[in-house]
């Protein structure tokens, strides 16, 4: 079988594979505490902490899209590269500026990036995932040099702010990595990654209208239910599925990098909940305190929870740091990465 994850230069002998050489992340302003949702909704504090360990989100203003959340995180990922040359941009993204077109062309002009393609990944909280094995394969079949991966959600705009089922999880952000071919053996190589869809768990989290099935229309609007039209979650069955799709994620990507369980530095799994962290440590044996926590101060930010992560932890890991990224999410989706930490210049806290 072909090997399509190092490529070899013809002159020096040199291999490469692709790497993580950038890292930036976003986060809007406005601040929404547990306890401002509870004065508003039928919730409190003490429930949204003990089912999730989230105690604030972050919510765009309305003068804010995905596009401007999506600027923000690149921007801060080339200024953390030793080069900020890229040929491709891709987005994920599960709120486009626009249902046509996509969002990652006008991210990637006002970003001064030039002609190059630029594209919308749709994978919700996997999204991330989604868009950087798009980017390792451009790399490692040796289409691109670099390509930069910004994963951005203004999710807000698709929560009912006065359903205390969804409003209390999810928060507004974006994150983002430059993938580029960095030499064999050296800090943010990735060295393995896998990606995964089940179309029969689709009803488990799902935006019913508003697409080509129920379209948005002055006629379908006034006689489709309201809660059509925002997020509807199955909680207790996502919760299940997440657990044991990201467990078993893990504990495949650990074996095909050539780890063991032990070798794990650091795991940086999607932002959802607590508890199904807790439980994907508890089921693989890895000590919790390797797990990396941000969801208490951004809550869940979908696709763009993972490099919010990196972004906001990256003090935390040292060059060369074992590190594995797992989500799951709506479609259902999931996946998982690993890599090892590069050395990086200054990353800016989101
Ligand atoms: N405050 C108070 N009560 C609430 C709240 C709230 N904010 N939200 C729900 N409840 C109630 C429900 O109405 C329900 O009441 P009922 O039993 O009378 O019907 C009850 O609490 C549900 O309680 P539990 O089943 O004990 O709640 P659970 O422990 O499952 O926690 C939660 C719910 C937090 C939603 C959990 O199931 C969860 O996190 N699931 C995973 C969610 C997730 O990961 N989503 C992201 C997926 S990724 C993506 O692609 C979007």
């Amino acid at each position: 079988m072909t090997d399509f994850t190092t490529l070899t230069n013809p002159c020096s002998g040199v291999a490469f594979s692709a790497g993580i050489t950038g890292v930036g992340g976003y986060l809007p302003e406005g601040v929404v505490t547990n306890q401002m949702l509870a004065s508003r909704l039928d919730t409190d504090h003490d429930w949204i902490t003990s089912r999730t360990g989230i105690l604030e989100r972050r919510i765009a203003d309305e003068s804010q899209s995905t596009s401007d959340l999506a600027v923000e995180a690149g921007s801060r990922a080339l200024r953390s590269a030793a080069n900020p040359e890229v040929q491709a941009l891709v987005l994920a993204t599960t709120t486009p500026d626009f249902r046509c077109p996509a969002t990652a062309p006008y991210v990637a002009a006002r970003m001064g990036l030039g002609k190059i393609p630029a594209f919308d990944v749709s994978a919700v909280c996997s999204g991330f995932l989604y868009a950087t094995s798009v980017a390792v394969a451009y790399v490692n079949s040796g289409h691109f040099d670099s390509v930069l991966v910004i994963a951005a959600e203004k999710f807000s705009t698709l929560i009912d702010p006065n359903d205390r089922n969804t409003a209390c999880l999810f928060g507004d952000g974006a994150g983002s990595v430059v993938i580029s071919k960095v030499p064999v053996g050296t800090g943010g190589q990735i060295l393995a990654h896998a990606i995964h869809s089940d179309g029969e768990l689709e009803s488990l989290i799902k935006v019913k209208g508003g697409g080509s099935r129920y379209p948005l229309s002055p006629h379908e609007t006034v006689n489709r239910p309201r809660s059509d039209y925002f997020l509807g979650m199955q909680g207790r069955e996502v919760f299940a599925a997440a657990t044991a799709s990201m467990s078993a994620s893990v504990s495949d990507i650990i074996s095909t990098a050539g780890w063991e369980l032990d070798d794990l530095d650091w795991l940086i799994a999607h932002q959802a909940n607590r508890r199904i962290l807790n439980l994907v440590c508890k089921s693989l044996d890895i000590p919790p305190e390797k797990a990396c926590v941000h969801l208490d101060e951004v809550g869940n930010t979908a696709g763009a929870s993972i490099p919010l992560l990196l972004a906001a932890k990256s003090r935390q890991f040292k060059p060369g740091d074992k590190l594995v990224l797992t989500s799951f999410g709506a479609g259902a989706t999931w996946g998982a990465l690993a890599m090892t930490w590069p050395a990086l210049g200054t990353i800016e806290a989101p």
